[in-house]
């Protein structure tokens, strides 16, 4: 979907298949667009308003045919609450659900004069996401409304420039949530390495490499070539790079880092078969570092990064790495695999260690990590852990700016305990019932180097309602837009 800006800007003369008109909450009397439509409508929102079926509540979607009252054939009234980005975010979703409803082949919003580029843009992304599902495997499904490919904004304000963010946005958040939700046998760990090839062949300045398991082997790779061993399937390790001329910081080189297990089945320590279909979804990390690290070289931010996915299945086989089994990771450290299915961990301290190596100077990784941290913050928080209280503070902020939240959570040496083991320098799992999440981020902590990094727990964020969410894009930018600005 695409947004262009048109500079005719009256509700009765907008042509649409659905018209979108906002409004805020509380209800103050309609001026602007919303006073033109209900002179259209003659009287039709104000009558509304007053028997409080239309309240500016965010979320809130009232939706009229036009009759011939207006160019368009249908208007939606959406509720835009107190303002904030969020709020505008949420009634573009709202309005790609109702547009799911009926045949929608066009669509228009008529903002009033004072809203910013920022709401606007953040309509347009809600929107555009909202908009959006998986196609690919369905055969002419003739159930399957219109949907536009199209909105326009009239407005005299807001240039098109604007817009191209929340255009490039929606693309990038769309893309994480395809890789996510296709499934595991048309995105294996090959796959995802040509997919991350044509992403950066598409993305000026974004250079891509992508290392197979000869390449892991000399590199000394264990932790992610032990999981990958009972697969079928070669594992990949990922490797984006952006230079871009002129940096903001210079010296200073993101590393991103995301987990990319393309099917989790456990491997040996098994999952229940119940529901673990879900698990194609478990590299919604490295959808997002993909994505997202597409995204700022896209939008050409004075950011250099090198972005790491490491990827592979995790299957029980002949081949499998069993309970007991010690592997060496690429930074020396040996680690007791107790349980199999805590891969992610094993594939991110090989990933971790390769970023700090190339370069990094401060680390952020995304990764669908533990059961544990849907237990504790569900699915509107992610869980968000670090090593450094500047660079963490950057983090939590940026996630409260672009939606994609995120709640600090503690580590300390306390914990170290948990990742103790009797056989090797540290192991993957421990027979205590607790801290969950934490033990994993404490585990994770032991391949960063001592640089600044912050883990994001995306479990319970990155899936809902068994389809991948695409979160992570838009925090990930908007902590490059912090870095973007000099110190
Ligand atoms: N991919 C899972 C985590 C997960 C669970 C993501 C549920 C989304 C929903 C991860 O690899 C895993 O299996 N974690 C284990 C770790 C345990 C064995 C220490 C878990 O959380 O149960
Ligand atoms: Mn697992
Ligand atoms: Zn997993």
């Amino acid at each position: 979907m695409r947004s262009t800006v048109r500079k005719s800007a009256d509700v009765a003369s907008a042509k649409a298949d659905l018209l979108v008109v906002t409004l805020g909450a509380p209800v103050k009397g309609l001026t602007g667009p919303a006073a033109e439509l209900d002179a259209a409508l003659g009287g039709l929102v104000a009558a509304a308003v007053k028997d409080g079926e239309i309240d500016g509540k965010t979320g809130s979607a009232t939706r009229f045919h036009a009759g011939d009252r207006l160019a368009a054939t249908r208007v939606l009234v959406a509720g835009v609450g107190e303002g904030s980005t969020d709020d505008w975010r949420a009634a573009g979703a709202a309005a790609a659900a109702v547009s799911g409803r009926v045949a929608t082949r066009s669509a228009a919003i008529v903002p009033p004069g004072d809203a910013s580029a920022a709401q606007v843009g953040a309509f347009i992304e809600g929107f555009g996401v909202g908009l959006h599902r998986l196609e690919r495997f369905k055969t002419a499904d003739g159930s399957r409304k219109a949907s536009p490919e199209r909105i326009a904004v009239h407005s005299a304000m807001l240039r098109t420039a604007d817009m191209r963010r929340a255009d490039r946005i929606v693309e990038a958040v769309n893309g994480a949530r395809d890789l996510c939700d296709t499934p595991s046998n048309h995105l294996t760990p090959t796959m995802l390495g040509e997919r991350a090839r044509e992403l950066a062949a598409a993305t000026p300045g974004l250079t891509c490499r992508v290392l197979d398991r000869a390449r892991l082997e000399k590199m000394g790779a264990g932790a992610l070539l032990g999981v990958a061993q009972g697969s079928q399937e070669p594992p990949r390790m990922i490797v984006l790079r952006y230079r871009p001329a002129k940096v903001a910081r210079p010296g200073e080189v993101l590393g991103l880092v995301g987990k990319a297990v393309t099917f989790d089945t456990g491997g040996i320590s098994i999952k229940p078969s119940s529901g673990m279909e879900e698990m194609k979804l478990d590299m919604g990390g490295g959808a997002a570092v993909l994505e997202g690290a597409a995204l700022i070289a896209a939008l050409g931010l004075p950011v250099e990064f090198i972005a790491v996915i490491p990827a592979t299945e995790n299957m029980p086989s002949g081949t499998a790495i069993k309970p007991g089994d010690v592997v060496t990771a690429m930074n020396g450290r040996t680690i007791e695999v107790i349980n199999t299915d805590a891969e992610g961990r094993l594939i991110l301290a090989d990933a971790l260690c390769y970023a700090s190596g190339q370069g990094a100077t401060r680390m952020l990784d995304f990764a669908t990590l533990t059961g544990a941290i849907v237990v504790a913050l569900g699915e509107v928080y992610a869980g968000l852990f670090g090593s450094d209280d500047d660079w963490t503070a950057l983090v939590r902020e940026a996630g409260e700016t672009s939606g994609d939240l995120a709640w600090p959570m503690p580590l300390h040496e306390r914990y170290a305990p948990l990742i103790k083991s009797a056989v090797a320098d540290l192991s993957n799992s421990s027979n205590k019932r607790q801290a969950g999440a934490v033990y994993a981020a404490q585990f994770l902590r032991e391949f960063t180097d001592g640089l600044p990094w912050c883990h994001v727990d995306i479990a319970g964020t990155g899936m809902v309602g068994g389809k991948g969410t695409g979160f992570g894009v838009r925090l990930i930018l908007a902590v490059a837009e912090r870095l973007a600005t000099p110190l």
